[in-house]
């Protein structure tokens, strides 16, 4: 039997660079090794979208970009996240076994409103909620950044707390720390992440590209200086390509010569044709959201299923007639 991995992905805007390879890659490889499951997280982004239309389009375009990336409900269970609200149900009542003084010391929490956000109860229970998501679906193995550390600790207590009380419903999920993604650096050597405005996006158009590529910082290193690859063009460029043209690289680097702004001209090309076929399966989604809406209710029913049978289970369990 194939391994149950379970991620969600909140629709937050443009996909980048970062996000492929911290964490969209993998799931595409999931797909063949694994039974994954992976629904783009509607229901959490109200904590932080409160505009109707914005929360529609960046869900619908969270959804294309990855089923143009590879994501498939054929191959995997993959759905947008309100159309199985049962999570919501369950979030209901496994919130009677998730603890406030555990809540109210979630790092996350507290950032978010430090940050300026609203303490809301959605905000508050966010990590009931990704309890529900991973345990509705029974998984098995849950992969995360490090920042998601503290809601799977959450969720196992859960999960944990409710089996001792109802016997065993829910299969307990091991938690793996995905550190690739701490390390892609953005332009400008911080964590590549939205909120930095550093990243390079996966769907821009050209000149964005080349202009983020462009915008990369270097050092002032003269031309017959070796260079130093712990930087973040190398770091960027080393993404794309396998080990052995990684050592070439290095080797230019080392020797005198290397000009940064041919480097970043290759790179340039490297990521626009590394994305093009995908750029153009997201053209083809765009013009034919028929077939989009096909793919989001063949998603919708798979995860249903299992849905409603972990859901009756509980039921079952704790005396909901
Ligand atoms: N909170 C996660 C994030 O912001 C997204 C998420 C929601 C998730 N539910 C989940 C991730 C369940 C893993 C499992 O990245």
């Amino acid at each position: 039997m194939k391994k149950r991995i379970l991620s969600g992905i909140q629709p937050s805007g443009q996909l980048h660079i970062g996000n492929y390879f911290g964490m969209i890659e993998r799931m595409i490889q999931f797909q063949d090794s694994s039974d994954l499951f992976c629904f783009v997280a509607n229901y959490h982004s109200m904590t932080s979208i409160n505009e109707k239309v914005k929360l529609e389009k960046n869900t619908q375009e969270a959804f294309i970009d990855l089923l143009a990336l590879g994501l498939s409900p054929e191959k995997s269970t993959f759905w947008v996240q309100s159309h199985v609200p049962e999570v919501a149900e369950l979030a209901w009542i496994l919130s009677n076994y998730a603890s406030v003084g555990q809540m109210q010391r979630s790092t996350s929490y507290k950032d978010k409103i430090a940050n300026g956000l609203k303490p809301n109860m959605g905000l508050f229970s966010y990590p009931v909620l990704m309890a529900s998501d991973i345990l509705l679906f029974q998984s098995e193995l849950v992969p995360v950044g490090k920042d998601q550390k503290q809601h799977l600790e959450i969720t196992r207590d859960i999960a944990i707390k409710f089996n001792n009380t109802f016997g065993d419903v829910f299969t307990i999920p091991d938690i793996e720390i995905d550190t690739s993604n701490d390390t892609i650096v953005g332009i400008d050597n911080r964590k590549m992440s939205k909120s930095y405005n550093n990243t390079i996006p996966i769907f821009a158009d050209n000149d964005t590209i080349k202009s983020q590529v462009m915008n990369i910082i270097t050092d002032s290193a003269g031309l017959k200086d070796p260079k130093d690859i712990n930087t973040p063009l190398f770091n960027i460029y080393s993404l794309f390509i396998d080990e052995e043209s990684k050592n070439e690289l290095k080797d230019r680097y080392n020797t005198p010569g290397l000009k940064y702004m041919e480097v970043k001209k290759e790179l340039v090309d490297i990521i626009i044709s590394f994305f093009e076929e995908k750029k153009s399966m997201k053209e083809h989604l765009l013009s034919n959201i028929d077939e989009v809406n096909k793919e989001m209710k063949l998603g919708k029913s798979k995860a249903k299923k299992i849905a409603q049978k972990t859901l009756k289970k509980v039921k079952s369990a704790t005396g909901l007639l």
